[in-house]
């Protein structure tokens, strides 16, 4: 298996339905402030009327622009949707694909999902695929089920090679927003799984793909978490709106 120094740690801020032009304004220029750490890329994921006034201040910098959600259309009578190719068109690298919170709020199911990650790797950028169990369906025994589940939905309609240069975010649906984060063993134990499934396809690309965890990461927690051998960085949601709190779990990442 390829070595974890291989995989460049990814800290991803997803700030949700939050923010205002001059938070973003100021949460960005704190976190420029500060950059590079290490060799860890920080990708802030704003809501979609941010990107661009954001895309202009982070240019020529190393701060990564993220989106939270795409259409799996191209283009077309879909009011109130966004193409990745407009986001390309405005800078975004990155897009989170099958948040729990779109999962479960916006009826999103796998299929729906594997389209998305599909649309966004055809405009050239980068989907994170977000995939994680409830509590019920741990407490069932059934987390890897669940997650292995999601994960052939997009390898099946994408395939392996799809991969290369995607992000995985393992966000247990339990620890969102809850201050319930998962043990670092428990983490572990998912991201081994993931990387395992993917390289029964491929393991090079299993080796090389970043698995992000997600769910409560904090300032307190990063430490062990990121010193997992299969976790390579975290998808921020609440912590990510502090600038201080940001920096320090990046800062953490560049030392796991
Ligand atoms: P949280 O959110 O860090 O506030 O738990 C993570 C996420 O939903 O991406």
């Amino acid at each position: 298996m390829v070595d974890k120094t291989r995989r460049k740690p990814l800290i991803a801020g997803n700030w949700k339905m939050n923010g205002s032009a001059d938070m973003a304004r100021e949460l960005v220029d704190a976190l420029l402030g500060h950059l590079p750490i290490g060799s860890v890329e920080i990708m802030v994921i704003p809501p979609f009327p941010y990107l661009a006034q954001i895309r202009s201040r982070i240019a020529g910098n190393q701060l990564l622009l993220g989106a939270q959600n795409v259409s799996m259309h191209a283009g077309g009578a879909f009011t109130g949707e966004v193409s990745a190719g407009m986001l390309a068109d405005v800078g975004v690298a990155g897009v989170l694909v099958g948040h729990s919170e779109r999962r479960e709020l916006c009826g999103e199911d796998d299929a729906q999902v594997a389209a998305k990650f599909e649309a966004v790797r055809r405009a050239g950028l980068k989907p994170v695929l977000c995939i994680g169990e409830t509590l019920q369906q741990r407490d069932a025994g059934m987390a890897e089920s669940r997650v292995g589940e999601q994960l052939d939905a997009v390898l099946e309609r994408c395939g392996i090679e799809a991969f290369a240069g995607a992000a995985i975010a393992y966000e247990p649906v339990w620890a969102i927003g809850t201050g319930r984060v998962a043990s670092a063993s428990q983490a572990q134990q998912i991201h081994s799984f993931v990387r395992t499934r993917l390289a029964n396809h491929d393991a090079t690309i299993a080796g090389l793909v970043r698995i992000l965890y997600g769910g409560s990461m904090k300032p307190e927690n990063a430490s062990s978490l990121l010193a997992c051998p299969d976790i390579d960085g975290g998808l921020i949601g609440g912590a990510s709106l502090n600038a201080g709190h940001f920096l320090e779990i990046a800062s953490a990442a560049a030392r796991a």
